[in-house]
Order: structure tokens, then sequence, then C-alpha cells
């Protein structure tokens, strides 16, 4: 058994300069889940045809496997030139040929090895997966003779009116005999609406020549969803994401409002989590035991720990421990590490950092290419100055080091073990252990200044009670 995967149309539908079968869903192309699909079929070869963007498309492709053929189409449009193409890659001795479609990605391995079953059990010719929708439109519709038997595939384009009316579609899943595709794919004529060389005109020729056409309907039609345009995209995302939230918490976690979460196929969690409404969990995204995330919150490639908890936050490439806590409204960049017990607290954003066992940042500071020892505790509004124009530096804080509010380390610097630095100060060499750094500077009142510069205003009033009263 050999799979080809079409993936070489425009997907003008779009009207987005990103290719269709590029288009993400739970963290990966659309392209993404068929190739999953095939490849879980152990089938002897699996290519993919592309045209349209066809170094993207390949690149994607590559970059999830390197089990997968990759196909150019030429100038000749059409399903059928695409498989055309394909099979001047297969080996004869392939029984049958199973094609799949880029644009349907919630489609099972296990649909697709039935329906494989099913036709090698009859002997048929071609056997393709339909089904019965509501609303049928965009679809190629099932012909049907009066006995049931199929007669034929008719694209919307090149419907009457009454084969319009047709509820059962063709879902562009097909299994093949190999021989047949080789005998009817290089006749086929361009002669329709789009000018193309439709694969689905193979099944009015098998009929033709006594061959057996079946049509599997599915029991589910959404699993044949075709993504067209960007309505479908987001139906089949929502449903997919339905899944992937009820399949967690399943296992364990507690979702309670599902809508307002995504959560990527790649993201694990473990039992006890709790994911708080408007949350989005990406990539490599992995949260401990009972820990708590949002809500409103971002964590994309992030390692949470058990017991963690991260509030109105967004969080890229770090990694939170065990019983740290983030948020609300703190921006985690990649390289930010919060070890067990830490905090970073509010409006505060760290990059490349390390905050050590129970250490805090408790508010509005920036740290960047930091290193906050254990225990130490970071005053409100400190600022890394990390960067000289050209080049990064670091800032070493020792443990237990207790630094004061409106600090601003300038890098690279280091404050010792259990030191101790006075608010307001900005900190340019480096502070032994267990000393207080103070800047030598200290505020100058020029007393009177306000009765000579603002005579009469109401600050002038207000700082003399007795001789004149401020307004109000
Ligand atoms: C196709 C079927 C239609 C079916 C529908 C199900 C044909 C003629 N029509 O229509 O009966 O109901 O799928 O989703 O097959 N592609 C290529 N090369 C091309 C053209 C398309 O590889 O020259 C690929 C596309 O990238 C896509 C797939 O084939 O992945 C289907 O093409 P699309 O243009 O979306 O066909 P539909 O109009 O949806
Ligand atoms: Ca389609």
């Amino acid at each position: 058994m050999a799979v080809v995967i079409l993936a070489a149309g425009q997907g003008t539908r779009m009207n987005s300069a990103v290719p269709k079968v590029l288009h993400p869903l739970a963290g990966i192309p659309l392209i993404g889940h068929v190739v999953a699909t095939a490849e879980a079929l152990d089938a002897d070869s699996v290519s993919v045809v592309v045209r349209h963007a066809a170094d993207d498309v390949a690149a994607a492709v590559s970059a999830q496997t390197d089990g997968v053929v990759i196909v150019h189409q030429d100038d000749v449009p059409g399903t059928g030139r695409a498989v055309e193409v394909a099979l001047e890659g297969v080996d004869d001795s392939v029984a049958d040929v199973v094609v799949l479609s880029a644009d349907v990605p919630l489609l099972d391995s296990d649909t697709v090895r039935a329906m494989v079953g099913l036709h090698r059990d009859a002997g048929a010719a071609v056997t393709l997966l339909s089904a019965v929708l509501e609303d049928p439109t965009g679809y190629g519709r099932v012909v049907r003779r009066a006995d049931g038997s199929v007669e034929r595939i008719v694209e919307e384009g090149d419907a009457s009116a009454e084969e319009r009316e047709l509820q059962e579609v063709n879902a562009g899943i097909y299994v093949f005999s190999h021989e047949v595709l080789r005998q009817h794919l290089p006749t086929l004529g361009q002669d329709n609406s789009q000018s193309e060389k439709y694969l689905t005109d193979v099944v009015s020729r098998v009929v033709a020549t006594d061959g057996l056409v079946h049509a599997v309907q599915v029991e589910d039609a959404w699993l044949v969803d075709g993504v067209n345009d960007r309505v479908q995209l987001s139906e089949v995302q929502r449903r997919l994401n339905r899944m992937i939230v009820r399949g967690w918490q399943r296992d364990g976690v507690s979702i309670p409002d599902p809508d307002s979460v995504w959560i990527d196929l790649s993201v694990t969690l473990s039992p006890d989590v709790t994911v708080l409404p408007g949350v989005q969990l990406e990539g490599q995204t992995h949260i401990g035991e009972g820990a708590v995330i949002g809500p409103d919150s971002t964590l994309r490639d992030t390692e949470v720990g058990a017991g963690a908890k991260v509030e109105r936050s967004v969080v890229h490439d770090a990694e939170i421990h065990a019983d740290a806590s983030v948020g609300p409204f703190a921006y985690l960049r990649p390289g930010a590490v919060v070890e067990d017990g830490g905090k970073v607290g509010t409006f505060v954003e760290v990059k490349n950092s390390r905050i050590g066992v129970g250490a805090k940042v408790p508010h509005l500071s920036y740290i960047g290419d930091a290193d906050i020892g254990e225990g130490a505790n970071i005053g409100a509004g400190t600022i890394t100055a990390n960067y000289d124009g050209v080049n990064k530096h670091r800032t070493v804080v020792g443990p237990h080091a207790k630094t004061g509010s409106d600090n601003v380390f300038v890098a690279p610097v280091e404050i010792g073990a259990g030191a101790y630095t006075a608010a307001g100060t900005t900190i340019r060499r480096n502070v032994p252990a267990g000393s207080l750094a103070v800047a030598p500077a200290s505020v100058r009142s020029i007393e009177g200044w306000v009765a000579k510069n603002r005579p009469d205003s109401d600050a002038d009033r207000a700082s003399r009670p007795e001789t004149g009263s401020a307004k109000n």
C-alpha cells in the first residue's frame, strides 16, 4: 500500500499569504495532522504532492518527519494530475493507493484502516469516504443509481440544480487499486468548470468498465470536514480543541471553562492541575501536578512544576519550578528560571535569569541576564541595566541579599551574600558580602525655596499655615 497526500493546491478561498495547508491547528500545520495519520498506517511509502509555495510546504513536512517523499506537481492542475505525478515514484508491486487530502485534518488512521479493510474484502476498484451533510455546499456530490450503487462524483461547479440537492458528499479520501489508477489517470481530460484533471472522474471511468466503486459513509461527518476557508478552519480548530480539553479533563485536570482554554496537542498536563478561563498552553509546555494556571495567561514551551501558580501572565520558553508563583501581570521571557518556591510578582519582566530557591522579585522590576541567589529579596522597582548598547552583561545577587526599592544594578556587577542595598541606589561596583551599599550623595533641602520662587501659590500658603491658608 502507498499513501499519497494532496497538498499542491493554492487554497484560494483562504485569502492568505500563508499556504492553506500551513495554517495552524492545535500547534501544528494542517498538513502535519494528515502526515501523522498517514504514518500511522504503516504503508510502504508516503508521498506528499506540492506545488503552491512548494518549498515552504516541503520544509514543514520535513521538519516533522523524514519518512515522507516530496513530489512536485507540474503545470497541469487538478487532484487527478496530482495523484498521477505521485504515482511516478510508486513501485509496481504496490496493490492499493490511499489518497488523503492535506486539508482534511481531523480524519484518524482507524477510519482509514477500516476503509482499506472494506476495500480489500469487497475486491473494489475504488473505495471512497462519503458523509451526509446538512449543508453540502462546496463539496463534490456522490451520485448513485436507482439500485444504490455509485455512478459518479460531480463537483459543485459542474452539478445540475438537481444534483446540488444531493446531501451525500465526497470526502476526498480514497483507496484505489493501483492498476486502475494507472489505467485511467492518463486518459482524464480537463473539460469541466475548473479546467482541471479531476481525480473524481476516475469513478465514472471505473463504473463504465464494470469495476466496483464503494462509497463508505462515515458516521461522524466532522471526521472529514475540509478546510477551504477561515470559517471552516476555526470550526475545525474549535472541535479539535474541545476534544483535547475533554481528554485532559478525563485525565484529572480541572478546566471549568473549556471554551476559553486552548491547548496544543504537544502540551502535557499532570493530574489535579487547574486551568482557569482564558488560558493558552502552547508548544512543548508541561504543567506539573496541582499547579494552577490562569486566569488569562499564555504559556509557550514552558515547564511548570508541581503546585506552582501562574496568574494573568505571559511566559515563553521558561521554567517555573515547584511551588513558585508568577504574576499577576508578569512577563517571563526565554531563559527565565524561577526555582522552587520563588516569586515573580506584579509588573515584573524576567529574561535569561535564574530566580533562586525561595527568592522574590515581587514588584515592578526588569531582571535580565541575572542570577538571584536563594532567599534573596529584590526591592520594588529594580532594574538590571544589562545592556551597554553593544554587549549584555550579568548581574549576580548572592543568597539572602536584600536589595532596596528603586535600585539600578549596572552590570556586570555582583552583590554579595547577605548584603543590603539602600533604596534609590545605583550599584556600579561589586558589593561585598554582608555589607550595606548606600549612594554617597544625600538629599539637600533648600529652605524657603517655594516662598521665594512661587510666592502666593497654593504650595506657598500650605507651607505656612500660620500666615496664609491655601484655597480649600
Ligand atoms: C475535492 C474533491 C471534492 C471533494 C472535496 C472534499 C476533486 C476534483 N474534488 O474538492 O469532490 O468533495 O475535495 O474535501 O478532487 N490539490 C493538489 N493539486 C491540485 C489541486 C488540489 O494537490 O492541482 C490538493 C489540494 O491542496 C487539497 C486537495 O487536493 O489538499 C483538494 O483540493 P481542493 O481544491 O481543496 O478540492 P475541493 O474543491 O475541496
Ligand atoms: Ca478542499
